[in-house]
């Protein structure tokens, strides 16, 4: 049987008219950070949930069909990633939770985008700071990294399905819109073995390799208006909560970023990451950051984040964003405002 969804798409049908009448030619779903299963150690669960089944974030992807099949001018999803459980002491079990919420997305149908958040390697979680206040956590016991790291061809398989290249950035043209989206990977480092056998991986660190920047430069390079996602803002500086050590906090970020502004077509940078909704103007670019897809710790990240209830429309916070001449449109469904940007560029 199918779970009952209205306690979030009785929410929808406002918002839904709302984006009708804007009528942008571009509409796409930003959804970041659904970290889909961390709620096991947060979330009540619904009078409906099964046992092993505290999943919010699966509701929410199934609950975009709703919105998908109202509006015919949607494009695509875009997913900023920190896709799942990589807390999780079963390797196996925070590996079911990444490859969980991305089968969701993919029986959407529309065509998913995904960006690689720095959680989607599993080997993040040494920093357990976030989970402290989660009652049943249980701790640290996570055996040898060997055991849960995923590999970037391991990510490639699992939530690239509509890249056409075989790494794990890409971009797609919306010819007739002229519009061209550039989905990056901020978590592109080496990934290897050493020679005693042993994987080399980054830790808690966002960046990109020089490869990928030269790409970028290159596929900037186009007659379209450009639209940059990565997980990771690109830049920090504006940008709240400010845990990311100021703005050189990203490996060639401001390489990057200096390369995204001398381009005089992008127009808008949109990130996740920061599980809170920032709108930074910076140069000549609007930098959109979108709150957490899921409620995890009641979303309080930080005090400023707003409170958030499990089984309730706020358990959710994603975005249609609708383009139409020089403004940006997010209308939100779920916790937080409707924000509205302007494109700056000439
Ligand atoms: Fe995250």
């Amino acid at each position: 049987m199918k779970k009952d969804l209205s306690y979030l798409t009785n929410h929808y049908d406002a918002k839904i008219e709302q984006i009708k009448k804007i009528d942008a030619p571009l509409n796409f779903i930003f959804y970041t950070d659904p970290h889909n299963g961390l709620s096991q150690w947060d979330c009540p669960k619904h009078s409906d949930y099964a046992e092993d089944d505290y999943e919010s974030a699966l509701d929410t992807v199934a609950s975009m069909q709703y919105i998908i099949d109202k509006l015919p001018k949607l494009q695509c999803v875009v997913c900023g990633g920190d896709l799942g459980n990589d807390y999780h002491d079963d390797p196996q079990k925070a590996h079911e939770s990444i490859e969980e919420i991305m089968e969701a997305l993919y029986q959407l149908t529309i065509p998913v985008h995904c960006c690689i958040g720095n959680h989607d390697d599993c080997v993040t979680a040494p920093s357990v700071e976030p989970l402290k206040s989660f009652p049943n956590f249980e701790g640290e016991k996570k055996p040898d990294v060997s055991e849960y790291i995923l590999y970037p061809e391991d990510l490639h398989r699992i939530c690239m399905k509509y890249n056409p290249t075989d790494g794990n950035y890409y971009y797609i043209d919306f010819e007739s819109l002229g519009y061209r989206f550039i989905f990056l990977n901020t978590s592109d480092f080496y990934y290897g073995i050493d020679n005693n056998g042993r994987p080399v991986y980054p830790v808690n660190e966002v960046g990109i390799s020089m490869e990928q920047l030269q790409w970028f430069k290159e596929t900037v390079q186009t007659d379209k208006k450009v639209i940059v996602f990565s997980h990771a803002p690109i830049r920090a500086k504006g940008h709240f909560p400010d845990c990311v050590g100021g703005n050189e906090y990203m490996v060639n970020g401001d390489r990057l970023w200096n390369a995204m502004q001398r381009a005089d077509n992008v127009v808008a940078a949109i990130a996740g990451h920061l599980h809170y909704d920032n709108l930074v103007y910076d140069g000549k670019i609007v930098a959109i950051d979108t709150q957490s897809g899921t409620g995890v710790d009641k979303g309080k990240w930080d005090p400023a984040s707003p409170e958030r209830e499990f089984g309730t429309i706020t358990e959710t916070a994603f975005d249609v964003i609708s383009i139409k001449d020089k403004v940006i449109y997010c209308t939100r469904f779920g916790v937080g405002e409707d924000r509205v940007a302007r494109i700056i560029r000439a």
